[in-house]
């Protein structure tokens, strides 16, 4: 979604920003803007498209306060007049949010003269700063009051004219500050500072800065101190790293991260999941897909009744829970708006929350009462991989030690060495032509083909669905034709045979077929054009060994179809509005 940059100090902000822009397009994006200060006057250069495209019709020069913007289209078409920054009267400002009263507010200034050339609710948010600023005469004051007026979530960078500042605000979407050597920076994310700093502050909802030469936080008119966080992990972590996409190198640091995270979670205490009688896990796209590989684990080893909703769907839901309820939300960010709300919700029933999430201090990591990291580092690759794989471990990890550690979890890295290096580009070239493709497989193995066909259909925009296989009869069959492929992930003994029947229902009917497979298949070697095997350890590993394969075809086919890789049309990494 939208990312937010300043900077306010002794070095040339516009290079500062630029580099900070480009370290946020992995949140998605499709124009973007910066505004800086120079010989008092503000000056507004944006473009649509690719960043490379602002940076080359920017001025030579110097200005040390900029701020500025990526826009990822919510309301008005993604062109140059509707992106970021929006001057009105005195104030400039970029935003990240929705703004859900703003038509209200535009009838309210157009009455008392404004205009307006966007079509965005950003331009209408400058336009109310600058009427009460006109009325307040102390812009503190207006954007104290600002809540009062304005509806909905938004993060704020703004520049006053006639004044040597940023101010920013935010409500319900993310805002850090950064503190540099010389200066201070603001930003949506920590990727965008890291090139200056790695130490940060995270601002809370309703907090105003006031930055200059000094940083001034206030909240509710009092000055406010926020605690100094570090970034530990070195800026080039959060860069690609010689690899060609941030998403090659992050399905390349699973095995490490996978091993680490084991070995940092092994003498914590963690929540005892055997305390409850029943669990809700809530989450939005592969986090939810995640979450359905802890349902089956749970239910699997621990035999307590967990159910597993999409966000957006729970919290418009009746809810059912009792004293004994856990509820689960996994993010990666921390600020999937869906998911926020779904949490405040349990929270408002007075149910207990846990929170899987990877980004440290984030919205949903402060909100819940207790919280477990996946210590997955920046993900910047649209479509997530690792964090997804180090959600399902989390999950594995935590029926573990319910199970008394029954099952080592070790080492699993050596289990996934080989699956990096099997050559994907073969069956790869076999499916990148295609229009649709089909997934297919029961239980865990279900819930894991829903996470492989999101993969592929997100970054190469090849049609994909999912099913569960006894399913696919029920109506879907009637697609498949000669050379159509059909994707199988199996890993549970139990119910071998039974997806075995539904590939060659399919395999009848002329389909291409690749399995994903723990088990030996060399007896139906007539059922699959292709196989890729992986160790057949215990179910609670399996997952995290079989999805990477996929995550590594899905990559493949997007690179052979000339896709934009990291950012794929459309998406953004971190969804902080409805
Ligand atoms: C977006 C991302 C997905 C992610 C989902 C949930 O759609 O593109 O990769 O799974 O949001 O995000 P979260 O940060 O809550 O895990």
């Amino acid at each position: 979604m939208c990312g937010i940059i300043g900077y306010i100090g002794k070095k040339n902000s516009i290079p500062i920003i630029i580099e900070g822009l480009k370290n946020l397009e992995y949140r998605g994006y499709d124009s973007s803007g910066i505004a800086y200060l120079k010989d008092n006057k503000v000056s507004i250069v944006k473009e649509e498209g690719k960043i490379s495209k602002l940076e080359s019709i920017l001025p030579k020069g110097i200005s040390n306060i900029a701020i500025g913007h990526t826009r990822w289209a919510t309301h008005g078409a993604p062109n140059k007049i509707n992106a970021h920054p929006h001057k009105v009267g005195k104030i400039t400002l970029v935003h990240n949010g929705i703004i859900e009263n703003y038509q209200e507010l535009k009838k309210f200034l157009m009455e008392k003269g404004y205009t307006f050339k966007s079509d965005t609710d950003t331009e209408i948010v400058a336009g109310i700063i600058d009427y009460y600023y006109a009325l307040d005469e102390d812009i503190h004051v207006t954007l104290s009051h600002l809540k009062d007026i304005v509806k909905g979530s938004y993060a704020l960078a703004i520049l006053v004219d006639g004044i040597d500042k940023i101010y920013a605000v935010k409500y319900k979407s993310p805002l850090i500050i950064g503190i540099t050597k010389d200066g201070y920076m603001l930003a949506s994310d920590i990727p965008a500072i890291l090139s200056e700093t790695n130490k940060y502050i995270i601002l809370e909802d309703n907090d105003i800065c006031e930055i200059s030469d000094t940083l001034n936080i206030f909240n509710n008119y009092k000055k406010i101190k926020r605690e100094e966080l570090e970034y530990l992990d070195s800026y080039d972590s959060a860069l690609k790293n010689g690899y060609a996409h941030y998403m090659l190198k992050e399905i390349n640091e699973e095995p490490f991260l996978v091993d680490r995270l084991v070995g940092l979670l092994d003498k914590e205490k963690t929540i005892n999941l055997k305390k409850y009688s029943n669990i809700e896990i809530v989450a939005c796209g592969s986090a939810y897909h995640a979450g359905l590989v802890g349902k089956y684990l749970i239910e699997k080893y621990l035999n307590i009744k967990t159910d597993v909703y999409i966000a957006s769907e729970y919290r418009y839901s009746k809810m059912f829970y009792n004293k004994k309820t856990l509820f689960i939300s996994v993010s990666q960010s921390g600020e999937t708006a869906d998911t926020i709300a779904s949490l405040n919700l349990a929270k408002e029933h007075g149910i207990h929350t846990l929170g899987i999430v990877n980004t440290v201090k984030s919205t949903i990591a402060r909100l819940s009462d207790e919280v477990l990291y996946i210590n997955a580092g920046i993900e910047c690759a649209v479509a997530t991989t690792k964090a997804y794989s180090l959600q399902c471990l989390m999950f594995a990890i935590l029926v573990n030690k319910c199970l008394k550690k029954k099952y080592n979890l070790n080492n699993i890295s050596k289990h996934m060495e080989s699956l990096l290096t099997f050559d994907y580009k073969k069956i790869a070239n076999k499916l990148y032509k295609k229009e649709d493709i089909f997934f297919i497989g029961r239980q865990i193995d279900y819930a894991l083909t829903m996470e492989a066909s999101l993969k592929i259909k997100e970054i190469s925009y090849i049609h994909s669905e999912c099913y569960a296989a006894g399913e696919l009869k029920h109506g879907t069959i009637s697609l498949i034709e000669k050379d159509t492929p059909v994707i199988s992930i199996i890993t549970d003994n139990n119910i071998l045979d039974k997806t075995i029947s539904n590939l060659k229902e399919v395999k009848a009917r002329g389909a291409y077929v690749l399995i994903v497979s723990s088990i030996n298949l060399d007896k139906y070697d007539d059922l699959y054009d292709d196989v890729i095997y992986i160790d057949k350890i215990n179910d609670l590993v399996e997952p995290i060994l079989a999805i990477l394969p996929l995550q590594l075809l899905a990559y493949n086919v997007a690179l052979l179809r000339g896709c934009d890789i990291d950012k794929p049309r459309n998406l953004a990494k971190s969804v902080t509005v409805e």
